[in-house]
């Protein structure tokens, strides 16, 4: 795997909300969460921490008002910003994915391999 995986630019996620980005590895892949808030941008395994179910309503589509992401299963809220469960049924935060930004292209870093 490279160093970088590219997953968009950040002009393809709606400001205020969020698309979904499917990363290929050897044991058969997942899919992150990729959130905007202006010029920044957030990813987390799309993973729930309640249930383990993803968290889009229909893939890609995602419940996200005012800087909360809501899961679509049973309704546990995470701030954008940190991925920290707010409330609802979760007992723990969203896994965080680190990201680059250069020149407007949504990069991950090596680590998920
Ligand atoms: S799986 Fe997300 S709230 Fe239950």
């Amino acid at each position: 795997m490279n160093d970088r995986t590219s997953l968009c630019r950040i002009d393809d996620i709606p400001d205020g909300g969020a698309i979904s980005a499917e990363i290929e590895s050897s044991t058969g892949g997942f899919s992150l969460i990729v959130l905007r808030q202006g010029e920044r941008v957030f990813a987390y395994h799309n993973e729930c921490p309640h249930a383990g179910r993803r968290l889009d309503w229909s893939p890609g589509k995602f419940l996200v008002k005012d800087g909360v992401l809501v899961c679509a299963a049973h309704g546990a809220s995470f701030d954008v910003a940190s991925g920290a469960c707010i409330g609802g049924p979760c007992r723990s935060g969203l896994a965080p994915v680190q990201l680059r930004v250069t020149d407007g292209d949504v990069g991950v870093g090596g680590a998920l391999e």
